[in-house]
């Protein structure tokens, strides 16, 4: 099979799997929200900045903090990559691409939210078209899509990192016949402005200081982390023995297996440098919280499991699909 044949299976496959686990995942963003602490109020209030002269801007209590500080520095050539990684299994960004699952993001930037001609939106998306994707809300929805518009059909978990969407956002703005302008100083000064005296609510981005869950295995649940399996891993992943590779390689055993290393699954470049170390309950939830910042570049388009008792729970199911499961702390 040629690459590309691999590739359009690929994402044929990623696609069946969108199909059936959009609902499933849709429920899964759901659970997250029950089991993340609830912080936020359900529903952000939309910052009213109009795309050439920002307004001043209604900061949301605990929205995603600003991008407009970081746009005029941002990597484009590192959203674009992002893009590919991440988003293109749904999205075409050409001019006049197809929609997939998603509608084509040409022009996307300074467009009519939920607009795209010949997509057909999800009604909770339809109930804000007619807003304008600014550089805020396009933040706002990239950070949590389903916090943004509840109910979304963009099954997506969120781009977490600041600097990530700043260069995301800074990519699709340059898809674009006569692309917006960047924000002015004075944008980026009122931004920084409206930032700066973050009360201690605005859970300020702590550095990832890669937590311990070594204590949480004890309160663990296996029922609770097959269901995360089945609704957030199982469109990529087989779990029985013997189970075929799919989008990912099968992970029975997985907890004590060397590392990328399942034989006849072809890795990516990106974690085949990160091979041949046994799996253990620390490293695989270094993995499972950011897969790409453990191994940058990876193909495992997942955007990571935030809550460290969630991470235990889906160990802990992972662990007791194996002929012998390993000691977990
Ligand atoms: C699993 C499929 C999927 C992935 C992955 C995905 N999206 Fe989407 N996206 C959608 C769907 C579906 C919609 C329409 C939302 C609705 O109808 O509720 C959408 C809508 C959008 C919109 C609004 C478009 C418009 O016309 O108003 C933007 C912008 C967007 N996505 C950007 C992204 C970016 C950037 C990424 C990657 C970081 C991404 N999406 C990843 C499926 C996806
Ligand atoms: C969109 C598809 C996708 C989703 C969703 C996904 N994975 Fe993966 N996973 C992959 C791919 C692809 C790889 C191989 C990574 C590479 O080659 O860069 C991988 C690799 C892995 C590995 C390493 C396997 C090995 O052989 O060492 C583990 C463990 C893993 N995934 C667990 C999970 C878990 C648990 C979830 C759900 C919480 C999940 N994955 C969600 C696609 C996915």
């Amino acid at each position: 099979m040629s690459q590309s044949d691999k590739d359009s299976l690929l994402v044929n496959k990623i696609a069946a799997g969108v199909l059936t686990a959009g609902l499933v995942l849709w429920g899964a963003n759901r659970l997250a929200d029950i089991f993340v602490s609830s912080e936020a109020p359900k529903e952000p209030a939309i910052a009213l900045a109009a795309l050439p002269n920002a307004a001043p801007m209604a900061v949301v209590a605990s929205g995603p903090e600003s991008i407009i500080p970081l746009l005029v520095g941002a990597d484009v050539a590192k959203g674009q990559a992002f893009v590919a990684q991440q988003c293109a299994a749904c999205h075409t960004v050409n001019s006049g691409g197809a929609n997939g699952v998603g509608p084509n993001l040409y022009g996307v930037v300074g467009a009519k939210m939920f607009s795209a001609p010949g997509f057909s939106f999800s009604s909770a998306a339809k109930a804000k078209a007619g807003g304008t994707w600014t550089y805020d809300n396009l933040n706002q929805w990239l950070a949590a899509p389903d916090k943004f518009v509840p109910g979304t059909a963009m099954s997506y978990a969120g781009i977490h990192n600041t600097q990530t969407r700043a260069d995301v956002v800074a990519y699709l703005r340059t898809l674009s016949a006569s692309p917006v302008p960047l924000p002015t100083p004075a944008q980026v000064k009122a931004a920084q402005q409206a930032a700066t005296p973050a009360p201690a609510a605005s859970a300020a981005p702590a550095a990832p200081a890669k937590p311990s869950i070594d204590t949480l295995f004890a309160t663990a649940s296996e029922a609770k982390g097959q269901a995360v399996f089945a609704q957030q891993c199982a469109a990529c992943h087989t779990i029985t023995k013997g189970g075929a590779d799919g989008v990912g390689p099968n992970l029975y055993g997985i907890v004590g297996r060397k590392a990328f290393s399942a034989p006849g699954y072809d890795y990516s470049s990106a974690v085949k440098a990160k091979a041949g170390q046994p799996w253990t309950a620390d490293s695989l939830s270094a993995w499972l919280q950011d897969p790409a910042a453990y191994a940058p570049g990876t193909r495992m388009g997942y955007a990571g499991l935030h809550n460290d008792q969630t991470r235990a729970d889906v160990i802990l199911y992972l662990n007791k699909n194996s002929d012998s499961p390993a000691k977990l702390p």
